[in-house]
């Protein structure tokens, strides 16, 4: 019976403070989602009316985008159907409590400051985290974060991984009292006095306090006294060495770069902890009126999420153009050729989760490196009908490699939608 009682939804975390978007990206049961969704909104004591109200908008919205989205079974809903990506957003000056989940976190840190602390048997190792940043928080290891900002929120967008073989995935937590409701208040009384030999009384006192939610205000001093990186510095490495410090991704070279944009990339060869998951993460900052080049994945499904500016996708097979702008989330399946195309007013920023990363090649369509230059003559007469010195003709121009100037911005979008 008190089994389910310490476990709180993921929608708790996805929806604390206030939310601009969640996708979920998995099939599961919209009307309690909806209901934990909305809950979470009327139970944050900092909105005000309006926001609450925008917040269970919100909700709404996301449970008949999702649910429209099955329906058609759009390629939004065709991948791995338990990975879940999710946008995290804590106020200034918050301590997210503890908790742990029965999923793999992979974290880009989109947006502000924090510090995150994760806690082992024998140790703790606290990091300060910063826009740019990815890092993993295996299942199972109990984690707890702060904003130490002042003034911006801190933006996380987490590809969850549940370790389950069911799919579905939840976040735990034990410190903390009748919200978020400890998993320590699902045991009887006779169980925790036993546990801790101590009494109803005193533990009474402990697990009933806090309802104030997952995300809390905290004071200046507590933040400050957060703020600090400390791991144990394991000598000899191995087991305890750090295994967990984040990864800065906006600090490497880009795999390519050019006037018209610039990619980086982090696979399991830079950064260990992405290797059992199988996972990549890149960033494509894309300039004002351009367009990386149509390309596929050989091997790689592509979760992107647009975290500023505004453009749009276009996919093959089946045909799909879409408007992308802050917040939208694409799913893109291997071995679909697409382009993403930014505005002309703003650059393009997208952080993209490629799931089965492990010998995932880029096959581009243009640009110098374009797989059909590597196409034999007969063979390319054969398939075009054409001759080859009139197909050359078309994939040699383009002179840049990865990212190319975009076509301009006319009016011919206008009718477009999914076909
Ligand atoms: C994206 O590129 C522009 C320059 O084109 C730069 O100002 C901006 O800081 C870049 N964004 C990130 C997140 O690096």
């Amino acid at each position: 019976m008190g089994l389910l009682k310490g476990k709180v939804s993921v929608i708790l975390l996805v929806f604390s403070l206030l939310v601009v978007l969640c996708a979920s990206l998995s099939v599961s049961k919209e009307d309690q989602q909806l209901r934990l969704c909305k809950e979470h909104c009327r139970q944050q004591r900092q909105l005000d009316s309006r926001q609450r109200h925008q917040c269970e908008t919100a909700c709404e919205e996301y449970i008949r985008e999702k649910e429209r989205r099955e329906q058609r079974d759009e390629p939004q809903s065709r991948h791995d159907p338990g990975k879940e990506v999710m946008i995290f957003e804590a106020n200034p000056q918050t301590f997210v409590v503890p908790n742990h989940w029965d999923a793999d976190v992979v974290l880009f840190v989109a947006q502000g400051e924090g510090t995150v602390s994760l806690v082992y048997t024998d140790r703790r190792e606290s990091f300060n985290i910063e826009r740019g940043h990815v890092m993993v928080i295996p299942a199972g290891v109990t984690a707890y974060l702060i904003n130490k900002g002042n003034n911006d929120k801190l933006i996380l967008v987490k590809l969850i991984n549940p370790v389950s073989n069911i799919g579905k995935f939840e976040s735990f937590f034990g410190p903390g009292g009748d919200n978020p409701e400890s998993y320590f208040n699902a045991f009887s009384s006779d169980i925790l006095e036993a546990a801790f030999k101590t009494s109803e009384d005193s533990l009474k006192r402990i697990f009933s306090q806090q309802r104030e939610g997952a995300i809390i205000r905290a004071s200046e001093e507590q933040i400050k006294a957060l703020t600090h990186e400390k791991g144990s510095h394991w000598p000899f490495g191995g087991k305890g060495s750090r295994d967990s410090a984040p990864f800065h991704l906006l600090r490497q070279n880009p795999r390519e770069s050019n006037d018209f944009g610039s990619l980086f990339e982090v696979d399991s060869n830079d950064y260990r902890q992405l290797r059992d998951l199988n996972v990549a993460v890149s960033f494509a900052n894309i300039t004002q009126g351009s367009m990386h080049t149509p390309y596929y994945n050989s091997r790689a499904t592509k979760i992107a999420v647009v975290l500023n500016g505004k453009g749009y996708f276009e996919m093959a097979c089946p045909h799909i153009n879409s408007e992308l702008r802050e917040g939208t989330v694409f799913v893109v399946p291997p071995s679909h050729p697409f382009v993403t195309v930014a505005s002309e007013d703003e650059n393009l920023e997208v952080i993209c989760f490629e799931i089965n990363a492990e010998n995932n090649h880029k096959f581009p369509l243009a640009g110098q490196r374009n797989i059909l230059k590597n196409i034999e003559k007969e063979a390319k007469e054969l398939a075009f009908a054409t001759s080859a010195e009139e197909v050359d003709e078309v994939f040699r121009n383009q002179e840049e490699e990865f990212f190319f100037k975009g076509p301009r911005q006319q009016e011919h979008r206008r009718g477009y939608s999914i076909i």
